[in-house]
């Protein structure tokens, strides 16, 4: 039987309060136009918890698919900033919506969509109906607020889809791509009980390079070429990462969705968020091909390519 899955709805949360590049100004060593020039962010939205935030996005997610929660067969919570260390935030997510399912966090960091996504995939392909995925941050839990070098990068947020399976009508997920480079785990990790610590420029320099592999690598998996792309989702982690990224691959960056200027960097939530905010302003049609490509710390990377089907 030809099973696969596809998404069947999305949702979205964000906290309230907005931090702006001038409130950061007043206490750092930093500016307005530094922040926009080198990374493309304006505001980030912070505070809420990885549970509250994750249990709105998936609400959000679950009424536009239709599925009640109860026949949920499994909740997949990425998330690199859960709200303790034991149990998973996922327990917690499943019971308030009322789910009776397995319920697991996964951490692959800001590639951890991407990740839960091929996870969502697979546990279709093993029978489950529907998959709730979800990608919830609250990263300024763990930003040293002094620090103008991490501080001005990171928000909260959330993200999540409804994966359903579909019998014998295709499959949306054309290709992927999964990899990790732990020896390079030391540019960007955050201790128990400590901040953030990212070497920004290897960082950098490392993600276009990861980023434009993990795409190549998924791109030929399925077949295709990156002129067969409608859209690209990447993770939103500096606006020249992804122009550097694009111009390597030959995309155009008008093919690309960017929405850190108001969010940040979210982590596992930046790609979920950006994909609503394409879908909901009109940016995907049905059997558009879709790019979904993550990187970050482990340094793990991901690329999924979709074929939009909403
Ligand atoms: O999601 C996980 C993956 N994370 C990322 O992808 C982030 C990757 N890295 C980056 O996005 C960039 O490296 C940053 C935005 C973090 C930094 O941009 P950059 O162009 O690489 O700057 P830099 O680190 O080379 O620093 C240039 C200068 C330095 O001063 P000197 O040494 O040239 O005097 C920094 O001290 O900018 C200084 N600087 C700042 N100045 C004003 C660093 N942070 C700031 C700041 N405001 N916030």
């Amino acid at each position: 039987m030809n099973r696969g899955s596809r998404i069947i709805g999305y949702g979205t949360a964000l906290p309230e309060r907005v931090i702006t590049n001038h409130d950061l100004a007043q206490t750092l060593d930093t500016s307005d136009t530094w922040i926009t020039e080198r990374t493309g962010i304006k505001e980030r939205r912070i505070g809420s918890t990885t549970r509250a935030l994750a249990i709105e996005a998936a609400q959000g997610a679950l009424d536009m698919a239709g599925v009640d929660a109860g026949d949920l067969d499994s909740v997949v919570l990425a998330t690199t900033t859960p709200d303790r260390v034991i149990p998973a935030t996922a327990g917690s997510v499943q019971t308030a919506l009322g789910a009776s399912c397995g319920a697991f966090d996964l951490n692959a960091a800001c590639s951890g969509f991407v990740y839960g996504l091929n996870v969502a995939h697979g546990l279709i392909l093993a029978g489950a109906e529907h998959v709730l995925l979800i990608g919830s941050e609250t990263l300024s839990r763990f930003v040293d607020w002094e620090d103008r070098a991490t501080a001005v990068l990171f928000g909260d947020g959330a993200g999540a889809v409804v994966l359903s399976a579909t019998d014998g009508s295709g499959n949306a997920l054309l290709g992927w791509a999964l990899d990790c480079k732990g020896s390079l785990e030391k540019s960007l990790h955050c201790d128990f009980g400590g901040f953030i610590y990212m070497e920004g420029r290897e960082v950098f320099r490392q993600a276009v390079r990861i980023m434009v592999d993990t795409c190549e690598r998924a791109l030929a998996a399925a077949n295709l070429t990156t002129g067969d792309i409608d859209l690209v989702v990447p993770h939103q982690a500096n606006a020249r990462i992804i122009r550097s990224a694009c111009e390597k691959l030959r995309i155009s960056e008008d093919r690309t969705v960017q929405v850190l200027g108001w969010t940040g960097n979210t982590s596992s939530a930046s790609i979920p968020l950006a994909l609503a905010d394409a879908a909901g302003n009109g940016r995907l049609a049905t059997d558009d091909v879709v790019l979904l490509v993550g990187f970050g710390a482990g340094m793990t990377s991901a690329s999924a390519l979709l074929r939009w089907e909403l």
